[in-house]
């Protein structure tokens, strides 16, 4: 199949897309393995760096993948893509207590807290994470609204927390501990922080696959529909969380994610990486390896693959 122009892949079928996958699986095959796992978490440390899987999800329905597409990990920080759209759904209070602009430092930063008034730079970092879960936990436990919604959306009722990973990350929490406390320190945190802490934790260790994490997302390439048809973000709303995708999902390398890959884009340590194509797809890849920022080494390439493939980059 011919792929490598917009013209082409407007016209590419489902058995070209699944094509494709395999494509860029060989393509990236010298990266897999590169990077160095997560060690913060001792759990995900235990992970075998050598795997790649690729799903991509179609706002028609149809789910193609390529390698370990139907495995799952733990979806770590692609949870606070979904944390943002519950809250979001829910009215949009919580843009007093974070902002939306990308931070330039690393995603457990404490740095500019102290200077911006305990109101984390934006909902993506560590900081502004804890405080959509807070914001969410007004609601009733964020961790359990969260796994509701994507066993609906991905139709697995199995989806769950990982207990190992949860328990890891837990007893190695004391940079999230620190972020929430100074943050309270504020006045920006509305619940105590142990209970936080234990939601956002938890919404972390999930796992699911990148065929579920890939349907998951399909809301945002829908502008706000989920799978059932019924909306849960209007049009503004669902664009608002791509933009903030495109400039903070990917930390202090979103500016080389957005030149590289042209997505909204979210990674999670876990070696995930959620991808929105508005109006055609969700795309995850996985693999384990991780650069110095915490993104996935052969999930950022097979993504710059997709997009110059395929054309389907928002730019
Ligand atoms: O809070 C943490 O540090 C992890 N649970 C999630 C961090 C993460 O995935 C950052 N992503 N690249």
């Amino acid at each position: 199949p011919v792929f490598g122009t917009p013209g082409a892949a407007s016209k590419l079928r489902a058995v070209d897309l699944a094509a494709l996958l395999d494509r860029i699986a060989g393509d990236v095959a010298p990266e897999v393995g590169r990077g160095a796992v997560a060690d913060y978490i001792p759990a995900l440390a235990r992970i075998e760096p050598r795997t790649f899987g690729m799903a991509v999800a179609e706002v028609d329905g149809s789910l193609h993948g390529t390698g370990d597409w139907r495995r799952p990990f733990s979806v770590q920080s692609m949870s606070k893509v979904f944390t943002l759209a519950l809250v979001l759904s829910r009215g949009d209070s919580v843009w007093t207590r974070v902002g939306r602009e990308p931070s330039g430092d690393p995603f457990n930063s404490l740095v500019q807290l102290e200077h911006e008034d305990g109101i984390p730079r934006n909902p993506f970092i560590n900081a502004g994470a804890l405080v959509v879960t807070d914001e969410l936990a007004r609601h009733g436990d964020a961790a359990g609204a969260l796994l509701a919604f994507l066993r609906e959306e991905s139709g697995r009722p199995d989806i769950d927390v990982d207990p190992e990973v949860a328990a890891s990350e837990a007893g190695h929490a004391d940079r999230n501990r620190a972020l929430s406390y100074f943050m309270a320190s504020y006045g920006n945190m509305r619940h105590p922080v142990p209970s936080v802490l234990d939601q956002y934790v938890r919404q972390c260790s999930i796992a699911m696959s990148c065929a579920d994490v890939a349907r998951s997302a399909l809301f945002l390439a829908r502008h706000g529909i989920r799978n059932d048809g019924t909306r849960l973000l209007d049009l503004s709303a669902a664009k608002r969380i791509n933009a903030v995708m495109l400039t903070c999902g990917t930390y202090d390398a979103a500016g080389e994610f957005a030149y590289r890959v042209g997505l909204p884009g979210k990674s999670g340590v876990g070696g995930g990486i959620l991808a929105i194509v508005p109006g055609r797809c969700a795309v995850c890849v996985w693999s384990p390896g991780l650069d110095a920022r915490g993104n996935s080494v052969a999930g950022v390439s097979a993504l710059d693959r997709f997009t110059t493939l395929t054309g389907w980059s928002i730019f």
